[in-house]
């Protein structure tokens, strides 16, 4: 067996970083925090918008271009298995469901008010119609992005039945391989990624977290 570096440590940071941040995200909202609820959704923001452009000049197992596949490539994924280093065929449609569903909740989240104090930050441009249709579109949505997770943790065991250590590759970033077929260096290394998430999230934190995080800081 080789082992084979797959997931850079932004991929990595930025897989376990969402899954706390949404954890966080569903507790605050339930418990009425408004002000976590907001910081964590700036941060989760930042963390999408940097994982969107690490898509585009990050390492080959991370490019959005890797993630397109026909429905054919698909079936056969299901049956015998992917021989790519990335995410496989099916896996990788749930990835762009993922990328659509946060975007969609985030950016709902941004027009949505609580009708008591908190207004998202981009409700005082919107029409009262529109915050309202947020607001609703921020519920739905987060029912959706609740079955994608747990179809996503499903799957996961599935292929760990079938003997595909997934979860081991995406805390160490290797995964192993009886041939040495694909050598090639895949991965890039991430500073420029948490520079680049360190400026996104520093710009959303002065615009529009200076408040929440006073709050939560005070
Ligand atoms: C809030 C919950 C979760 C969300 C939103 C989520 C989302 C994602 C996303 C977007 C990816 C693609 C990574 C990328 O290319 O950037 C991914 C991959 C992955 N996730 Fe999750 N995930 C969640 C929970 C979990 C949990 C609990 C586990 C462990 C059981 C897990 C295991 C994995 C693995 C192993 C991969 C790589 C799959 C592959 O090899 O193609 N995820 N997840
Ligand atoms: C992926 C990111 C996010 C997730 C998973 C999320 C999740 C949730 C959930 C589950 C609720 C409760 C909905 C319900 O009661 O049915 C909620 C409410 C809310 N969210 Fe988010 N949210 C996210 C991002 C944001 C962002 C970025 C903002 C604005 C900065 C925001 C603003 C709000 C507001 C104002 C409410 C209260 C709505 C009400 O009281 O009716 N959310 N969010």
């Amino acid at each position: 067996m080789h082992k084979i570096k797959v997931w850079d440590g932004f991929i990595r940071s930025f897989h376990w970083l969402l899954v706390i941040a949404i954890a966080t995200l569903y507790f605050s909202a339930e418990e009425g925090m408004m002000e976590l609820h907001f910081v964590a959704g700036f941060f989760t923001l930042a963390l999408l918008l940097t994982r969107l452009i690490w898509g585009v000049i990050g390492s080959k197992t991370a490019k959005l271009t890797a993630l397109i596949h026909s429905p054919r490539a698909v079936l056969k994924s299901l049956q015998h298995g992917d021989a790519k280093l990335g995410h496989g065929a099916a896996g990788s449609y749930m990835v762009i469901a993922f990328f659509i569903l946060l975007l969609v909740q985030l950016l709902s989240g941004l027009m949505t008010t609580d009708d008591i104090l908190t207004d998202g930050p981009l409700v005082q441009y919107a029409s009262s119609q529109v915050v309202e249709w947020a607001g609703w579109l921020h519920h739905k949505n987060f029912d959706l992005l609740f079955y994608a997770i747990i179809l996503h943790v499903v799957a996961i065991v599935i292929y760990r039945l079938k003997g595909k250590k997934l979860v081991k590759a995406m805390v160490t970033g290797y995964k192993e391989k009886q041939s040495l077929a694909q050598t090639n260096q895949v991965t890039k290394a991430p500073w420029l990624a948490f520079v680049i998430f360190s400026i996104i999230l520093i710009v959303l934190m002065l615009s529009w977290g200076r408040d929440s995080l006073s709050y939560l800081f005070s």
